[in-house]
C-alpha cells in the first residue's frame, strides 16, 4: 500500500510505502523537520500535522508522554516515531 506525504514547507509530495517514518523520508527530501535521537526521546522533531492526523499511527506511551513534556497540542507529532498510514501533510513545528 502506498500513500501520499506532503511537506508543506518545501511545498513537495512523495509517495512513500505504508509503514514508513515521517523522518525517514523528511531526511531525503530536506524537508525542515529537525531531528535528534530518532527514538522518541528528545523531542526535537516535533512536527505540525496539517492535514491527515488520522493517518498516522498511534502514538505510543513513549511518544505520548514527550508529546506531553512539550506542551504539544494535538496536531503535533513525533516525526521519528509517526508512521505514514495514509495521505498526510506536514510542516516543521
Ligand atoms: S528525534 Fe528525538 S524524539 Fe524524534
Amino acid at each position: 500500500m502506498k500513500a501520499e506525504l506532503t511537506f508543506s514547507d518545501i511545498d513537495v509530495t512523495i509517495r512513500v510505502p505504508a509503514g514508513i517514518r515521517v523522518i525517514d523520508v523528511s531526511e531525503k527530501v530536506g524537508a525542515g523537520i529537525m531531528y535528534g535521537c530518532r527514538e522518541g526521546d528528545c523531542g526535537t522533531c516535533l512536527m505540525h500535522v496539517l492535514k491527515g492526523g488520522e493517518n498516522l499511527s498511534v502514538p505510543s506511551i513513549l511518544e505520548s508522554k514527550i508529546l506531553q513534556e512539550n506542551m504539544a497540542g494535538k496536531n503535533f507529532r513525533l516525526a521519528c516515531q509517526a508512521q505514514i498510514l495514509g495521505d498526510v501533510t506536514v510542516e516543521p513545528a
